[in-house]
């Protein structure tokens, strides 16, 4: 890892010791009849089937034990794999874990959330609230569990979580050099904003060797770009870097997979999820990671990107939810 990543002062509990695989796709290369295509694979990880929020993690862990947390708070959908990897990763440092849901108490929601059970996590669903009464509740139980004498820490900081991401950037340059993949372009999910962010600063950081591609699988255009420069500017403040404003590192935005909104696959999606696994044996689910890749196949195959220039779709895992998609499937049965 380039020693960039020690200009990241904040503090980071270690979780992940080696790097992510950076595998080139041959069977795709053959199909698409070019060269140069890649996966980082974020979702093969040692802990509880990987996935982006364990780089995130590293820095929330950091920021909860100095804190000298003893509890973690976590929100997120049923099956959310925020609140899975924290409760993972919750148990591994010997911490409590609350989970709260956005969503009634259905069997279906506890079998969605069953790893977090697993996890020693303890779930409360909270019904069908929006993200900000979510945030609400939260706080609220931080305060119950501080008058109870207990030292909660909130899980989620974007800026924070976004750190791990400028790691990943830093991460993939150094592998593309060690294995002389001289990668150009690189895919990835367009949502929230901490992984786009970091990894967009991470790459200014090292003076931009790759053209990012956001494909939007929550958000329209100027949200997502709204989201994705808030926490940019948030990480070049945090860090004191001297790192190009938002406006000089505009990535690429891909709209086109962004259908019927998050969650609701598209036919391309469904192809996406079926032509990777039946192609290079690859797990992707039907809420990111379909559609980013659907983006990524689609401007391979149709000059979007040169073939000259190699590209490189960020895998960020989430795998653990596909299990509770069969029904999202129009063409399986
Ligand atoms: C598997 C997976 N990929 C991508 C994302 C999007 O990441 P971000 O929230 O940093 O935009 C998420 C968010 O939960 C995710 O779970």
């Amino acid at each position: 890892m380039p020693e960039l990543s020690s200009l990241l002062r904040e503090p980071r509990h270690v979780l992940l010791e080696t790097a992510t695989p950076l595998q080139r796709l041959r069977r795709f290369e053959a199909k698409l009849g070019r060269p140069g295509i890649y996966a980082k694979r974020d979702d093969l990880m040692l802990i509880a089937l990987g996935g982006n929020k364990l780089r995130s993690l590293e820095y929330w862990l950091g920021a909860a034990l100095e804190k000298g947390a003893d509890i973690l708070l976590v929100g997120g959908g049923a099956s959310s794999n925020l609140c899975r990897l924290t409760a993972a990763a919750a148990s591994l440092v010997g911490l409590d874990c609350v989970v709260l849901h956005n969503a009634p108490d259905t069997p279906e929601n506890r079998q969605a959330s069953f790893l977090n059970r697993l996890f020693g996590a303890e779930l409360r669903f909270l019904g069908s609230v929006d993200e900000s009464q979510r945030n609400a509740a939260l706080a609220e139980a931080a305060v119950d569990l501080a008058r109870q004498g207990r030292t909660p820490y909130i899980v989620g900081d974007s800026v924070l979580g976004a750190m791990g991401y400028v790691r990943a950037a830093l991460e993939l340059h150094e592998q593309s050099q060690q294995q002389e993949a001289p990668i150009r372009h690189v895919f990835l999910a367009g949502s929230m904003g901490p992984t786009e962010a970091g990894f967009i600063f991470g790459n200014a950081l090292l003076g931009h060797p790759f053209q990012i591609h956001l494909v939007s699988v929550e958000y329209e255009r100027d949200e997502l770009a709204g989201h994705v420069g808030r926490i940019y500017e948030g990480l070049r403040e945090r860090t004191g870097l001297d790192v190009a404003a938002w406006e000089q590192a505009p990535p690429h935005y891909h709209m086109d997979h962004l259908g019927g909104g998050w969650g609701v696959p598209t036919p391309a999606s469904e192809a996406a999820i079926l032509s990777f696994a039946r192609t290079e044996g690859i797990l992707i689910e039907h809420v990111y990671t379909a559609k980013t890749c659907a983006g990524f196949l689609e401007q391979l195959a149709n000059g979007g990107i040169p073939s000259s220039e190699p590209a490189c779709v960020l895998h960020t895992g989430g795998t653990a939810a596909l299990f509770s998609q069969f029904g999202l499937f129009r063409t399986l049965s």
